[in-house]
């Protein structure tokens, strides 16, 4: 029998879940690091100069502030058809410890684009990140829009994210 799921949302997901969900609680996952190291070429940039987007990086000693949303069982199987088709770009489900502030750790789903997809770019100076997501726009809009609704959306839900918050302050500064 198909049961209730949660869905870990660290990019933008937190910001534009899209999404049916019945309840919504912040969370954080331990050994996890937020970078955009992912490459997008269908959302945020297009194949021949695609953008930056966030996955999470395996560091034994980083935090990775998000949203669980709890999708109700019957929505579970169209939700997942839906989001498998939006992360078709690299992202893979995997199941990690959610940790609410104060309450019991619970188990949820979350896309992860891994370092052997083809899409994926990996690490470069935060100038550079920052000038590739200043100068990248695709389909979904400009790239720019996306850091800075996630580093607004973070800043809401009380995250520290250094090296979003870098990348924000960098590209606010940049001109063409
Ligand atoms: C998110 O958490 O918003 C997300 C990130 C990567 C793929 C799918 C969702």
């Amino acid at each position: 029998m198909v049961e209730d799921l949660w869905i870990f949302g660290y990019g933008s997901l937190i910001w534009k879940p899209d999404i049916p969900f019945d309840e919504r609680r912040v969370v954080r996952t331990r050994g996890w690091a937020r970078r955009f190291w992912q490459g997008s070429h269908d959302h945020r940039g297009v194949p021949d100069a695609p953008g930056r987007v966030v996955t999470l990086i395996a560091d034994a000693r980083a935090i990775c502030d998000g949203v669980a949303f709890r999708v109700p069982a019957v929505e579970v199987e169209s939700v997942l058809g839906g989001l498998d088709h939006r992360e078709k770009n690299g992202y893979a489900r995997h199941t990690l410890a959610l940790e609410p502030e104060g309450g019991e750790p619970f188990e949820g789903l979350v896309y992860i684009a891994t370092p052997d997809n083809e899409a994926y770019l990996g690490d470069a100076s935060a100038e550079a990140i920052a000038r590739q997501i200043y100068e990248s726009r695709g389909p979904s809009g400009p790239n720019i829009e996306y850091l800075l609704n996630l580093a607004a959306a973070l800043r809401d839900i009380g995250a520290h994210d250094p090296h979003v918050f870098e990348l924000e302050t960098l590209v606010r500064t940049m001109t063409r």
